[in-house]
């Protein structure tokens, strides 16, 4: 349901864009608290590759959902916009570790730290800008809220180690699967949400509310990535396309896949994931594969199911605007693939 007062031309923008035209004002405070923290006196380096990432934008999503659900709550008081830069910090700190170990060159329309710069800088930045955004979220003195930001932090680092080992194994299933991006992706998002509405004193009912709005927001837009990793557009994604294939990573698309392979289609699947062999043409031939097999629409319609899920959490928050916008958002993250 669309909220009261609606226009054609709020109707018209990405649910994404409208969160960040309502929430303009708490958004260019996390923007001027971000760079502020971002550098270092003593050491050029960091500021030269946070600016980096940081100057090309990325879509902010994570800071946004803080923000939305502290304000959906009523909350008038400015920590959330130390909780939205923190949860920005952690995600950039987790990108800048994530291009490192995937070998990535590019991310957000740029060349990767990793490639401009090197493996090392990439990887101390990324443990300066996890130490800063632990700095932050001290300053709102809210115990609660460290736990859950420090818990999430040791569940990304373990869903990224948990697809190390699953990489290359073709035996690697959707439960593992799942498991994976619940950590790696989604555990950032429902940490967000979650925050917000404990900084806005909400009640534990809301509260878990959001925790599972963000969750399966997480998995869904996690979910679509993986899609798009086969069949994007680098000029719309910022990335590079065929990295998981390259990476020899067991994704959604692949374990479907998989589950239905011909003889000749194991055989293939075995030398280019798990031995490694990779030779030109083959990602065409993974791509003819996954077409033959549904694997990309049988992923859609999981990602719808998850959004579906995320938006049926949001029931027990009450009306408000940015509910609304929350809700759409939802659906918008898997219409990235459509
Ligand atoms: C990239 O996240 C990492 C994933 C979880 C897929 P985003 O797609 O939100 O990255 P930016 O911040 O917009 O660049
Ligand atoms: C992103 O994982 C999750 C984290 C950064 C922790 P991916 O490796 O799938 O994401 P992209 O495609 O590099 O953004
Ligand atoms: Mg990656
Ligand atoms: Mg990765």
């Amino acid at each position: 349901m669309d909220g009261a007062g609606e226009t054609a031309v709020d109707k018209a923008m990405a649910p994404q864009d409208r969160l960040s035209a309502e929430l303009a004002e708490d958004m260019a405070a996390v923007n001027v608290l971000i760079r502020e923290r971002m550098a270092s006196e003593h050491a050029p380096r960091i500021p030269e590759v946070t600016a980096h990432l940081v100057e090309a934008g990325g879509k902010r999503l994570r800071p946004l959902l803080t923000l939305a659900a502290a304000r959906m709550l009523g909350y008038a008081g400015q920590d959330h916009v130390k909780l939205a830069a923190t949860v920005e910090f952690i995600h950039t700190a987790t990108l800048l570790h994530d291009d490192v170990v995937d070998e990535s060159h590019r991310r957000r329309g740029r060349p990767t730290a990793n490639l401009l710069w090197d493996n090392k800088s990439s990887v101390l930045v990324g443990d300066y800008l996890f130490a800063r955004s632990f700095q932050l979220m001290v300053e709102t003195g809210s115990l609660r809220v460290l736990d859950i930001l420090a818990d999430a932090s040791a569940t990304i680092a373990e869903g990224e180690v948990l697809q190390l080992t699953a990489a290359q194994d073709l035996a690697t299933d959707e439960r593992i699967y799942l498991q994976v991006i619940r950590g790696k992706t989604a555990a950032l998002f429902a940490a967000a949400t979650e925050v917000g509405g404990v900084i806005a004193g909400a009640g534990e009912t809301q509260i878990a509310a959001l925790r599972d709005y963000g969750d399966a927001l997480g998995i869904a837009f996690q979910i679509v990535d993986d899609i798009l990793d086969y069949g994007g557009s680098t000029a719309v994604i910022g990335k590079n396309t065929g990295d998981d294939f390259r990476e020899r990573k067991l994704t959604l698309p692949l374990i479907k896949a998989v589950a239905k392979a011909s003889p000749e289609d194991r055989a293939f699947w075995t030398r280019v994931i798990e031995k490694g062999d990779q030779r030109e043409g083959d990602l065409a031939q993974a791509l003819v594969i996954l077409q033959r097999h549904d694997a990309i629409s049988a992923c859609r319609t999981d990602a719808l199911a998850w959004a579906a899920k995320a938006k049926a959490a949001l029931n027990s928050l009450p009306e408000h605007r940015l509910r609304d916008i929350l809700s759409q958002l939802a659906d918008f993250v898997v219409s990235r693939v459509a």
